[in-house]
C-alpha cells in the first residue's frame, strides 16, 4: 500500500472553443460536485482557454498546460513558456506526449528541457513516455520506455514534481489497450527504474493513458501500480470522463 493519491488528468489536444468548453467544464463540475474528494482531477484544455476558466470558472479542478518551451522567454514564435502557464493558472504541464514527439520531432533530451523548465516554473511536469506497435511486436516494449525515462525525465527527478504517463503509441485514439497483465508489468518496470534512479519509487504516479474509457476504467485503474488515468477523447464528454474520476479508486 501506499499513499499515492491517483489522479485522472484530461487532456483535450487541439480540442475545444471558448463557449463549448465552459459548458462542458460547467456539465463535469455539477456532475462531480466539485473537485472529487477520492483523487485529484486535472484538465489541461489547450492554452487558448486558460484564461476563459479563470478564477471560479476553474471549479476547483487542477489545471495544466499541453507543452512548454524550455526556455522562460525569448523569441520562440508560437511556443508558451512554463512560467506563462503557471502564470495562467496551471499548476501541471504534459511534456514528451508522443503526438509532439511525432508531430514536432521533439527528442528525448527537449522533453527532459522542458520537464526541467516546468519544474524551474514551479509546475508539476506529466512526463509521456510508451512504444508504438513496432517496438512492442518486436519485443522492445520496456526498453524504449526505460531509454525514454532515461533520456527525457529531469535531473532533479522527484515524485512532488514529476509524474510519469505511459501511453504505448498504438493505444492513442485507437480505442484499443494492452492487457492489465502488460499495463501491470510496464507500471512495475517504470516505478523500478524511478526506484533505481531516485530511491524514491513507491512515491511517484505512474499514470496509464490510451483509449481509457468508462468501461474499461475501473479495471485499468485497481491495478496497483497505476495511480491514475491520462485521457484524451474521452475527457471531451461530461458523461464519460466523470464516470472515469467515479472508477478511479481513492486510498
Ligand atoms: P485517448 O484517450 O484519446 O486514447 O488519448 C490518450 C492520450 O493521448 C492522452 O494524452
Amino acid at each position: 500500500m501506499s499513499d499515492r493519491r491517483p489522479m485522472i488528468a484530461g487532456n483535450w489536444k487541439m480540442n475545444g472553443l471558448r463557449e463549448e468548453a465552459l459548458a462542458l467544464i460547467a456539465d463535469l463540475a455539477e456532475r462531480t460536485g466539485g473537485p472529487p474528494s477520492h483523487c485529484d482531477v486535472v484538465l489541461c484544455p489547450p492554452a487558448t482557454l486558460l484564461h476563459a476558466v479563470d478564477g471560479a470558472g476553474r471549479r476547483g479542478f487542477g489545471w495544466g498546460g499541453q507543452d512548454c518551451h524550455a526556455e522562460a522567454n525569448g523569441a520562440h514564435t508560437g511556443d508558451i513558456s512554463a512560467e506563462m502557464l503557471r502564470d495562467a493558472g496551471c499548476g501541471h504541464v504534459i511534456v514528451g506526449h508522443s503526438e509532439r514527439r511525432a508531430d514536432h520531432g521533439e527528442t528525448d533530451a527537449q522533453v527532459r528541457a522542458k520537464a526541467e523548465a516546468a519544474q524551474r516554473a514551479g509546475l508539476v511536469a506529466i512526463l509521456c513516455v510508451g512504444e508504438t506497435e513496432a517496438e512492442r511486436d518486436a519485443g522492445d516494449a520496456e526498453g524504449v520506455v526505460v531509454r525514454q525515462l532515461a533520456g527525457s525525465a529531469p535531473s532533479a527527478l522527484a515524485p512532488e514534481t514529476a509524474i510519469i504517463a505511459y501511453e504505448p503509441v498504438w493505444a492513442i485514439g485507437t480505442g484499443r489497450t494492452p492487457t492489465l497483465e502488460e499495463i501491470a508489468a510496464m507500471h512495475g518496470r517504470i516505478r523500478a527504474w524511478l526506484d533505481e534512479r531516485t530511491g524514491q519509487g513507491a512515491g511517484f504516479r505512474i499514470l496509464y493513458g490510451g483509449s481509457v474509457k468508462p468501461d474499461n476504467a475501473a479495471e485499468i485503474l485497481a491495478l496497483a501500480d497505476v495511480d491514475g488515468a491520462l485521457v484524451g477523447g474521452a475527457s471531451l464528454k461530461a458523461a464519460d470522463f466523470h464516470a472515469i474520476i467515479a472508477a478511479c479508486p481513492g486510498n
